[in-house]
């Protein structure tokens, strides 16, 4: 973050009595407010369908910050939150869209906004097309300033919807005032992957098929569905998570070096990985990727039901809450690498993980087999602690001429002082001050489509054998059978 601006904009919040507000965007703008990062010249107009006041808005602002663990209220709650302001809205209305560019040109008087303006999309993605189209049609864009959108996902159910969608927000704004969030870009470990490789030379020199011999990802989750059945049900794990987190994690770590960190080179660099990535065709699909669902079982010693239990109408589901699959990248440096991603929901433990498992070197002088030898390993923990670990080979003190693998850690949640900033306050921050790099540019999301889209259209066609995992468990036994085959297994760091 660029410390030292400290924007002036009316920030409008469609869906500002849902979840995601609540318990990530207040709390994100009390704190960049509370760090000096959002100038006293700022306004928030929450929008939704109940028909709430001001005050009562005002109200849950202040109850979601006190809610929100990162966050330490203090006396000037009470000056920030006199900043929001709320309109019962109706996407469809013409008439709502009149009032509410009023209200904004009104606050852009009182507050001082210089006419910056940032429309955050928090709500049920079908009306995206629609409101972005208003926004333009009644003149909300009509400003001096300048006008931003922030786009939640899902973006899209498959390229032909995302396109759809594009196109329509194309029509209203520029691609360089769209911002396509993905939250895992905020996150301080992913952020850092950059770092950690194109900072060292004892990782980046060896960043490629000569020395790596796979790399895996894994993000996997206590929580089951939650109360987002609907949601979840049409959308699965493939579409919740792989479309997006997952291959934005996979680009960052394979992309060239951009020749600078401009927004534009690090999204090029990004986007030819994902070209890179082998589609794999519909008949194919059962070769390189494993479904699941998890079953009834325990997390935490606590019974806990199967996904088709969880609401009445998942009693048939077959949507997938899990998802494991083997990526190939066909480009000079990658070929021959396998890329081995899983996550899924109900698993035995909330972790995300990138593992780097180096190749072996080619004689053992310290071990009594060749299966002993325990490979260097370079793992990026992103959640729950943010950290680095490197696992070596020494010789531990009385162990001989015998090699044993040592853990060298970093753990950023043990270093005093560091308060990591949340996920969605850095990306909301970047909007502010126009820095698009966090942000997925269209491209990537439709390529991410176009790998997944095959897959997808391959489980359509069949019907699984669900639940095929107990909740409890890291998932479906095909998911270990698809590294065994290649002769590896799964690190868990
Ligand atoms: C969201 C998904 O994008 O990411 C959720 O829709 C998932 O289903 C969440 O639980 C995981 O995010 P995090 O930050 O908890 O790893």
């Amino acid at each position: 973050m660029d410390e030292n601006i400290r924007p002036k904009s009316v920030i409008v919040i469609f869906g500002a009595t849902g979840d995601l507000a609540k318990r990530k965007l207040f709390p994100s703008i009390y704190n960049l407010y509370k760090k000096g990062k959002l100038s006293e010249n700022f306004a928030v107009v929450g929008l939704a369908r109940r028909p709430w006041t001001d005050e009562i808005l005002r109200e849950n602002v202040e109850q979601s910050i006190k809610d929100a663990k990162s966050t330490d209220e203090d006396k000037n709650l009470a000056d920030f939150v006199s900043h929001f302001y709320y309109r019962s809205f109706d996407v469809t209305n013409d008439a709502s869209y009149d009032d509410l560019n009023r209200l904004i040109i009104d606050l852009e008087g009182e507050y001082q906004t210089e006419g910056n303006r940032l429309f955050y999309l928090a709500m049920a993605p079908n009306f995206f097309g629609l409101i972005a189209k208003k926004l333009k049609e009644y003149g909300l864009k009509e400003t001096s300033g300048w006008t931003r959108l922030i786009i939640e996902k899902p973006f899209g159910v498959n390229l032909e919807t995302a396109k759809e969608l594009n196109n329509e927000i194309r029509q209203a704004f520029d691609e360089n005032q769209i911002y396509r969030i993905d939250h895992y870009l905020g996150k301080e470990m992913v952020q850092n992957i950059e770092v950690i490789r194109f900072a060292n030379g004892i990782f980046e020199h060896l960043w490629n098929n000569q020395f790596i011999s796979n790399i895996q990802i894994t993000a996997s989750e206590l929580l089951g569905v939650e109360e987002r059945a609907r949601y979840y049900d049409e959308s699965g794990a493939a579409r919740d998570m792989l479309q997006n987190h997952i291959l934005q994690m996979v680009a960052l770590l394979l992309m060239e070096p951009p020749i600078n960190l401009t927004t534009d080179e690090i999204r090029s660099e990004k986007i030819k990985v994902l070209r890179a990535l082998r589609k794999i065709g519909p008949e194919k699909v059962d070769n390189y990727f494993v479904r699941g669902q998890y079953d009834s079982g325990e997390i935490n010693g606590e019974a806990v039901p199967s996904y088709r239990e969880e609401d009445e109408a998942l009693a048939e589901s077959s949507t997938e809450t899990y998802v494991a699959g083997k990526l190939t990248i066909d480009n000079y440096r990658w070929a021959g690498v396998p890329i081995y991603v899983r996550t899924g929901k109900r698993l035995a433990e909330k972790t995300v993980n990138i593992t780097v498992q180096f190749k072996d070197l080619p004689m053992n002088l310290y071990y009594k087999s060749d299966n002993e030898r325990h490979p260097n390993l370079l793992s990026i923990n992103i959640q729950p602690d943010a950290g680095i670990t490197l696992v070596i080979n020494a010789n531990k003190s009385g162990a001989g001429s015998l090699a044993e693998p040592i853990e060298l850690s970093y753990n950023q949640n043990e270093v005093p002082g560091i308060n990591t900033p949340e996920a969605y306050e850095k990306l909301l921050y970047d909007c502010t001050i126009g820095d698009a790099t966090n942000f997925t540019h269209w491209d990537e999301v439709a390529l991410s489509w176009e790998f997944v889209d095959p897959i997808l259209e391959a489980w359509s066609n069949s019907k699984p054998n669900f639940p095929n995992y107990k909740s409890g468990s890291m998932g479906p036994k095909e998911a270990d059978e698809l590294l065994e085959k290649d002769g590896f297994h799964w690190w868990d760091l």
